[in-house]
C-alpha cells in the first residue's frame, strides 16, 4: 500500500483461516446482546454471519475471512485494517476486538460522519438519519461520483466543525474518513470507473444489509490496499474543485484544511 494515509501495517504470520459462511449467508438483524459498531459494513457483516453475529472477540483469522468471503478484499489490508481495530480494545495486548470497542472516541470513531452524529451530540454508532439526509444530499444522481462522494464528505466535516464546539479529527481520523469514503465507491461500487449505485450504498447505510437484491454481487476481483490508496487520492484530489456553482482560486485551493 502507498501508506500515505494508512501509515500502520503490522504483519503477521500465516495462521489457519476461520472458517466463515458462504457468501451470501442469510441475514438475521441484531439482538439484544449483540455489540455493533460505527461501521455501516462491520455491522451488515456481523448482521449476515460473516464476522460473529454477537460482534464480539473479533480476531485477524476472523477479520480475513470475512472481508474475503464477503468482498474480496485481500489478507494484508484485511490485516491492515484489524490492526488499527485492535487498538480500540481497552484492554492491552488483546488479540481481538468487538464492534462496540471501535466506538471509543477518537481513537478511530471521529466527528464528521456520514451517517453518525458526532459524540459530542449523543451516541455516535448508530445510524442517524438527519446526519444521513445531509450526506444524501450531495449524492445528485443515480450513480455516486467520485465528486459527489467528496463534496458529501467535506459538507459533514464543515457542518461538524461549524455546530460542534468540541469538534476535532485528528491526522488518523482524517485518514479514516477519506478511507470511509473511498471504501464505498471502490469496494460496494466499481473501483476503474470511481462509481457506485446511490441505491446500493443506501441500502447498506440504512439496513446495515448487503444490498444483494439490488444486484450487487461480491466482487470478482480482489481489493488491494493500493485500490484503497488510489481511490483516496481521487477523493481528495476531487475537493479541488468547487463544490457550489463559482470559482475556488488557487490561493484558497491551498488552504484547504483536507490536504
Ligand atoms: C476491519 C475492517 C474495518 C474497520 C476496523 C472499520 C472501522 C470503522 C470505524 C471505526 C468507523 C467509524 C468512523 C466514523 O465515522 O466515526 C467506520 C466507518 C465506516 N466504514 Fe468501516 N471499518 C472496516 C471495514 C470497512 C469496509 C470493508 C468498508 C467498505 C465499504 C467500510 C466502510 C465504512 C464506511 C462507509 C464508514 C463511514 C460511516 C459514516 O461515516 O457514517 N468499513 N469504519
Ligand atoms: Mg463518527
Amino acid at each position: 500500500m502507498k501508506s500515505v494515509y494508512l501509515p500502520i501495517v503490522v504483519a503477521f504470520g500465516s495462521s489457519t483461516v476461520y472458517s466463515a459462511p458462504s457468501s451470501t449467508a442469510a441475514w438475521v438483524a441484531p439482538g439484544p446482546n449483540d455489540v455493533r459498531a460505527p461501521c455501516p459494513m462491520l455491522n451488515t457483516l456481523a448482521n449476515h454471519g460473516f464476522l460473529p453475529h454477537d460482534g464480539k472477540g473479533i480476531t485477524v483469522n476472523k477479520t480475513i475471512s470475512a472481508l474475503g468471503t464477503a468482498l474480496n478484499i485481500d489478507q494484508p489490508l484485511s490485516e491492515e485494517l484489524f490492526n488499527f481495530a485492535l487498538t480500540t480494545n481497552p484492554t492491552p495486548n488483546s488479540t481481538y476486538f468487538d464492534l462496540d470497542h471501535l466506538s471509543r472516541h477518537n481513537i478511530l470513531e471521529h466527528d464528521g460522519s456520514l451517517s453518525r452524529q458526532d459524540s459530542y451530540f449523543g451516541p455516535a454508532d448508530v445510524f442517524n438519519e438527519a446526519v444521513f439526509n445531509q450526506t444524501k444530499s450531495y449524492w445528485t444522481g443515480d450513480t455516486i461520483t467520485i465528486q459527489m462522494a467528496a463534496n458529501a464528505r467535506v459538507a459533514r466535516l464543515m457542518t461538524s466543525n461549524l455546530t460542534n464546539p468540541e469538534y476535532s479529527l485528528s491526522d488518523l481520523g482524517s485518514a479514516f474518513s477519506i478511507g470511509e469514503t473511498a471504501a464505498y465507491i471502490g469496494i460496494l461500487g466499481d473501483k476503474k470507473s470511481g462509481t457506485v449505485p446511490k441505491s446500493w450504498v443506501e441500502y447498506l447505510f440504512v439496513n446495515e444489509r448487503l444490498p444483494y437484491d439490488l444486484g450487487f454481487a461480491k466482487p470478482k476481483e480482489t481489493f488491494v490496499a493500493d485500490d484503497l490508496s488510489d481511490m483516496m487520492v481521487e477523493i481528495v484530489d476531487a475537493q479541488h474543485f468547487p463544490q457550489s456553482p463559482g470559482k475556488v482560486s488557487k490561493r484558497s485551493a491551498a488552504r484547504c484544511p483536507f490536504h
